[in-house]
């Protein structure tokens, strides 16, 4: 089983996120996982054009890593979104990822993925941005199973992992456990079906509406998900 991370931070590997995702992953490897981490500081993904290619011809034409971040993510069996919270919200680092995956949420193109998110904050918030990261698990076809957060602020130390407090290191241990079982046991999510069902609906609609304009999109509704 394969799991790929991503964490949106201009710290990288040395900050605080990838720190806690990498609590995650030890979870998910103590279950026989294979991971990988994908770090992004900046230019490896850069922001959307909006230029519609990808829904013409199903890839995007900039030259940078998204295309294989996304195919990493189409092969694996789960993903994590990992970011610090940058006033509020996900990092820009981060949010151009998203933002270029805007054919895959077209194709609902993560279906069945197993997911979870990793948030870090000075001051909290995090909860937010962390259903945030599962709102976009889930309108991309995936099953989001749970997050894990951690307030810097009110950490002792500097030394990450070790200063996290027990409590945070032991849930997000067993985050990354859970998205392996969740995979094996192929559960579902009562929270998110219907979210993701009704995305789908719209993203039906939204492609027979443009159907002219993106027959890549169209033809692949056709083949691969029953029509528009
Ligand atoms: C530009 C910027 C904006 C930030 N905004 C917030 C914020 O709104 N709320 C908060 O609690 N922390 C905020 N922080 C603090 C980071 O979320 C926090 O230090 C995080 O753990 C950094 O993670 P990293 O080491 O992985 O980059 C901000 C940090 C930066 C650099």
């Amino acid at each position: 089983m394969k799991i790929v991370s991503i964490v949106g931070s201009p710290r990288g590997a040395k900050g605080a996120t990838a720190a806690l995702l990498n609590l995650v992953l030890d979870g998910a490897r103590s279950k026989g996982a294979e991971t990988e981490m994908i770090v992004i500081k900046g230019p490896e993904v850069k922001p959307c054009r909006a230029c519609d290619v990808c829904h013409k011809v199903g890839v995007c034409p900039q030259k940078d890593q998204f295309n294989v971040i996304k195919d990493k993510i189409i092969a694996a069996d789960g993903f994590v979104l990992a970011t610090p919270n940058y006033i509020f919200h996900v990092t820009a680092q981060l949010k151009a990822f998203i933002d270029r995956c805007c054919g895959v949420v077209h194709c609902i193109g993560f279906e069945g993925k197993y997911g979870a998110s990793v948030v870090t904050a000075g001051g909290g918030d995090e909860e937010d941005i962390a259903d945030y990261l599962n709102h976009f698990v889930a309108i991309t076809g995936g099953i989001p199973i749970g997050s894990v957060w951690a307030t810097m602020g009110q950490i002792q130390g500097q030394k990450f992992p070790e200063d996290f407090p027990e409590d945070i290191k032991g849930k997000a241990f067993a985050l990354g456990e859970r998205l392996v079982t969740a995979r094996q046991n192929k559960e579902k999510s009562p929270r998110y079906q219907s979210v993701t069902a009704q995305f789908a609906e719209r993203m039906r609609s939204l492609i027979e509406w443009r159907k002219e304009e993106w027959p890549w999109e169209y033809e692949y509704w056709r083949k691969h998900r029953g029509g528009v």
